[in-house]
């Protein structure tokens, strides 16, 4: 099933490292190549002699052994697809959040531009730890997915979360991203993301809270289906997909439209403010006691312009955030904006929405029919709501 496909195992100093031997076999098992690196102290819970018979290919560790004149740091990230360390400890998770690059395992992650899966193992006191939690939610953040540990008996002789996922678990999510289906493939998609930025003067702006995150993990996910994808987004990203960086509602306006020419649809996440600021100053405005009152005229409507002149072979997809009345006025949307899809986020619920890692949407379709996506990671919520739109559409 996954041959030609090559698969770098990380191992560290945790004590489910012994059970990732089981991994290695399920990889080989399917006709994966698989590598194996580890950290030194990773050797003092598995054996470079079980590792090496397993994988049928020699352990790497040596930061300094280098081949060729390559790194081979370097080497691993070029010759593999996907990257899977398990069990990362807590404190390679600290390291590979910082970008410490201090053995083989650690610089081949700061290296490494394709998917990396991370599933944590460690006592229940030291993953409830604010500094690991954080790091977490950054490394989240940075697309890398992770997979958390389970509740249960750990090693220490607690009960509690920190036990490594289960082994399949980890292999069934590491053949999602080596072989996704494709069913974006030939298609270009525009997606939007982040809130936009009106200039008051030559320092200030009128924003919101919109953290772009929710239409970066919709590019990122159509990308992996495949698709040609263009997010064009209020937020610095480095993806491997092509990104347009705009601040207004304008600039946002310009883009959209030059991208959505050929497209085969588009989504807007972002958050369009209605307004800007009419006569926005050049310099910075000074304060001289009496109150400063700013004009604010519309901005274009972009969700609404382009299902003006989208094709009946295109689809627009938009997104509506709402704190009062959501479903109502998400039906509202859509019949006056004419798209073919709005999701709708309740912004007034906590920890789901703006600026959060979580999400909880309702997808309306012209006919009116909704689809609830239950509160879950964006990453998720992108997948679930790809999937719905594009394997409902034509
Ligand atoms: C018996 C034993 C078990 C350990 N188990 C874990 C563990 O499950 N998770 C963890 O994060 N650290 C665990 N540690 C601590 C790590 O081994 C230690 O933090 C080490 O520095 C990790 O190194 P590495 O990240 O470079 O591999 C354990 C230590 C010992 C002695």
């Amino acid at each position: 099933m996954l041959k030609g496909k090559n698969i770098l195992i990380g191992i560290t100093g945790a004590i489910a490292a012994y059970k990732v031997l089981e991994l290695i076999r399920l990889f080989k098992k399917n006709n994966a190549n698989v590598k194996v690196v580890t950290t030194p102290n990773a050797l003092n819970f598995v054996t470079k002699t079980t590792i090496e018979s397993l994988s049928q290919s020699p352990l790497c560790i040596e930061q300094f052994d280098i081949k060729e004149y390559k790194p081979e740091h370097i080497n691993l990230t070029d010759e593999s697809d996907i990257f899977i360390i398990a069990p990362i400890s807590a404190n390679t998770i600290s390291k590979i959040t910082y970008g410490i690059c201090d053995n083989l395992l650690t610089s081949t992650f700061c290296a490494y531009k394709k998917q990396v899966i991370i599933a944590p193992c460690m006592n229940t006191n030291m993953w409830e730890n604010p500094a690991i939690q954080k790091n977490i939610e950054i490394l989240k953040e940075r697309g890398i997915k992770v997979i958390e540990p389970e509740e249960g008996f750990l090693a220490c002789g607690r009960e509690g979360k920190g036990r490594l996922a289960n082994i399949n678990t980890i292999f069934e999510a590491a053949k999602e991203y080596l072989l996704p289906e494709q069913i974006l493939k030939g298609k270009k998609i525009v997606i939007t993301a982040g809130g936009t930025k009106e200039n008051i003067d030559a320092v200030r702006y009128i924003g919101n809270y919109s953290s772009g995150k929710m239409g970066t993990a919709i590019a990122d996910y159509a990308f992996k289906l495949g698709a040609e994808v263009v997010l064009i987004t209020t937020v610095d990203t480095d993806r491997k997909y092509k990104v347009i960086r705009v601040n207004t509602a304008e600039e946002m306006f310009t883009e959209v439209k030059e991208e959505f020419k050929n497209a085969y649809s588009l989504i807007m996440a972002a958050a369009v403010s209605d307004y800007r600021v009419k006569n926005k100053s050049e310099q910075k405005i000074k304060k001289d006691g009496a109150p400063l009152i700013l004009e604010l005229v519309e901005n274009p409507d972009i969700l609404k312009e382009m299902s003006k002149i989208k094709t009946n072979n295109q689809i627009v997809v938009g997104f509506c955030a709402e704190s009062q009345n959501l479903i109502e006025n998400a039906k509202n949307k859509i019949k006056n904006k004419n798209c073919d899809f709005i999701c709708a986020n309740d912004i007034s619920k906590k920890d789901s929405g703006f600026s959060s890692n979580f999400n909880e949407l309702y997808i309306i379709d012209k006919e009116l029919d909704i689809f609830h996506i239950e509160k879950t990671e964006k990453q998720k919520a992108a997948k679930i709501i790809l999937e719905r739109i594009y394997g409902t559409s034509k």
